[in-house]
């Protein structure tokens, strides 16, 4: 890294330093001294700020102010905003930054490049380990502009959808900056989602245009993503054009249909005008499950998104100039939007583009590119926390991570024991940890222990504290406002705020019944949360059908639409239970048609089959159990309650039975679920 040694180790001594001069002079002078420009230029003009508190409480009662001036501050304008704010959570109409007008990946690209051209923007960590990449900002504005004009010449127009389906690397980052250059929505597909799963977004987002690579490569398996998006681009009329990057140097068959994506661009020019795009114009759809059988693609835009990225990134990971921000989500999640993309680019940070997996080539994996790369903020999920914490610690102690600054959470709770083991053995106990509760809905952080006075107290395993301009309540069952402490409810937030998503695409309506009208004038969520006496939010999982598999949201419905297409399915119920290392897992009651004649065996593999062909391979059921009957009620709807009850192996929980059809339905599935439990123990315990 060419600007490191004269850059980023040198500054990293004198701000280190003198954060330790800055704490100490607190601890004289006390809080009186809190010096807002320092922490936070944007907020410099606000008067009569005395601490981070009142910081916070500005922010919160008067929400337009602060933002226009963060977006102000923060953001580079073509043209002003006249409006900051113009929103009606309960009609479902959100508006920021109204008569602004901005191109985001100027924001991202150019405006670094003027200042900084030789800086790392990019390090795209390769699935093999120390063949790490580097792009600086100059390079990948390049790609960019190359191929935004690369996509203009081949028709793609302000307004359009594009889907992208590739890996985490430099040529899926230029491509969704490149689409918000050109005025392009971007639609960008998890690279594990299947074939059938890749087609339904691509017809929903009304997408002719398709980028990917030949292949993937992930713990050194190579993955047909060209394959795939054939097969699925077969039932995508309106597709036109598939542009293919080359991420291996295998070939693959190519049609008229597609397009050699790095030779073509090497034909465009480097320089590519900006679009100029209104702040409420869309900057991308992102599809996520929900408790009906069909994901949604929920909308954001421009301004309000991009603002909302950079200000979390900067303030609850306490991003300083010259740190090296490793994010390992996935670019096909909002955790990689927001935090391997938009937020740290919007900042002129260094983001890491990671394309491997926690255990490749070993347990290590981690810590050894945080060694390699002086990584200073790592951003990871539970699930591969709690996986690496069964390998031991002598993963971590073999690499030196004394680089790290603070380790971020996301994605689903963290249980106590990860945490723990998160903060004392891979981050010595040094570091701050930072549980990050958002949604692909919010756009950013909303409750997160940072940012928050530096000795401010962190309890494990919980979020705790609301992000500027967030106004987290708790409702109780009657749709009351919970005012006291120590107590749970369902999690809304109270007024808008810039990063949330402002529609589901072409599907208002159940944006407005979703989010805006359980609790009128509220934002619900979907989670349920606690807060404690001291006031801190604790996460306490979804109130809807919803679960979280590794950290991937999937609705159980769209797994029982899956299981009930197979012939000899009468009908199913999935369930989400306690899963040790994966969060949740997916356990999937079965009844089948009368006089089928199949081995259950059989039949399991092939509905496993069934769901990784069309939705993806974390998706598939860890259990399915043939039962004769759901528990219903007698209006014939399936009691979940109880079967969660039973999975999770609660039988003095299952309550009132009384209004079931047929009682002796739960007694079947009980004796059922032992069973497999203990077969499963058994398989286990088999050398
Ligand atoms: C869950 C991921 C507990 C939650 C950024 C939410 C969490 C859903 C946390 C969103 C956390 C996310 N603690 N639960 N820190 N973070 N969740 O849209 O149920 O993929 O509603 O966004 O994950 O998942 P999504």
């Amino acid at each position: 890294m060419m600007w490191l040694p004269c850059g980023r180790a040198s500054r990293r001594v004198v701000s280190s330093f003198s954060r330790r001069v800055f704490r100490s002079y607190f601890h004289v002078e006390g809080r009186r001294k809190f010096n807002v420009a320092a922490f936070m230029p944007e907020a410099a003009g606000i008067q009569g700020l005395s601490d981070r508190s009142t910081l916070q409480e500005f922010s919160v009662s008067n929400g337009e102010s602060f933002w226009a001036a963060a977006a102000r501050h923060r953001l580079s304008w073509i043209s002003p905003f006249h409006t900051a704010q113009d929103c009606d959570l309960s009609r479902g109409r959100i508006k920021w930054f109204e008569g602004g007008k901005l191109n985001v990946s100027v924001n991202c690209l150019d405006r670094h490049v003027h200042t900084c051209p030789e800086k790392v923007a990019l390090i795209w960590e390769r699935d093999e380990p120390g063949s790490e990449v580097e792009v600086t900002y100059r390079q990948l504005l390049e790609m960019t502009c190359r191929l935004g004009n690369l996509l203009r010449r081949r028709g793609v127009k302000k307004g359009d959808c594009v889907t992208i389906y590739m890996p985490p690397c430099p040529l899926a980052v230029a491509s969704m900056l490149a689409c918000a250059r050109i005025g392009a929505a971007h639609n960008v597909v998890f690279a594990g989602f299947s074939a059938e799963a890749l087609a339904e977004r691509i017809r929903d987002a009304h997408s002719s245009t398709v980028i990917t690579v030949n292949q993937g490569v992930r713990g050194g398996k190579v993955i047909e993503l060209k394959k795939t998006v054939d097969t699925a681009v077969d039932s995508c009329p309106m597709v036109q054009q598939v542009l293919v990057a080359m991420r291996t140097e295998n070939p693959v068959a190519m049609t008229a249909r597609d397009v050699d994506m790095e030779e073509e661009m090497l034909k465009e020019d480097v320089v590519c005008e900006p679009a100029v795009m209104d702040s409420e114009d869309v900057l991308f759809l992102l599809y996520t499950s929900g408790s009906t059988g069909k994901p949604k693609g929920l909308v954001h835009t421009q301004a309000g998104y991009l603002l909302y990225a950079a200000l979390t990134h900067r303030y609850v990971f306490s991003y300083h100039d010259g740190d090296v921000f490793g994010c390992v989500a996935d670019i096909g999640w909002i955790t990689g939007h927001s935090y391997s993309v938009y937020g740290p680019l919007a900042n002129g940070g260094t983001t890491v583009l990671f394309e491997s997996t926690p255990i490749y080539p070993d347990p290590g994996r981690y810590w050894e590119m945080v060694q390699r790369l002086k990584i200073n903020q790592f951003y990871g999920a539970p699930t591969a926390i709690r996986l690496l914490l069964k390998y031991g610690d002598q993963w971590v102690h073999k690499y030196d991570r004394s680089t790290l600054k603070t380790l971020g959470s996301v994605g689903e709770p963290i249980n106590t024991e990860a945490w723990e083991w998160y903060h004392r053995v891979v981050g010595d106990g040094r570091c701050p940890v930072v549980d990050t509760w958002w949604q692909t809905e919010t756009g950013g952080i909303c409750i997160s222990p940072r940012p928050s006075d530096p000795d401010a107290e962190i309890v494990p395993g919980m979020a705790m504290r609301p992000f500027f301009g967030i106004k987290p309540v708790l409702m109780d069952t009657e749709g009351k406002v919970l005012t006291s402490n120590n107590t749970s409810g369902a999690l809304c937030i109270s007024q808008p705020w810039p990063g949330m998503a402002r529609t589901i695409h072409n599907n208002h309506q159940r944006y407005i019944e979703t989010y805006c009208q359980p609790y009128p004038g509220y934002f619900f969520t979907g989670d349920g949360a606690y807060r404690s006496k001291e006031g801190y939010y604790q996460i306490t999982g979804r109130l809807d059908d919803v679960i979280n598999v590794s950290g991937h949201r999937i609705g159980t419905a769209e797994i029982e639409d899956v299981v009930n297409q197979c012939s000899a399915v009468a009908e199913s119920a999935c369930i989400g239970y306690s899963h040790d290392i994966k969060g949740q897992g997916v356990y999937t009651f079965v009844v089948l048609k009368k006089d089928v004649d199949v081995q259950e065996t059989d039949l399991s593999r092939l509905l496993n089959d069934m769901v990784s062909k069309k939705i993806a391979k974390y998706a598939c059921p860890d259990f399915i159990q043939f039962v004769h009957r759901l528990p219903k009620t007698r209006s014939g709807k399936i009691m979940r309650r109880v079967l969660r009850k039973v999975v999770e192996r609660d039988l003095n929980g299952l309550g009132d039975l009384s209004t079931l059809d047929d009682p002796a339905a739960v007694q079947e599935i009980i004796q059922g679920h032992r069973e497999l439990r203990g077969q499963q123990q058994q398989q286990q315990q088999q050398p």
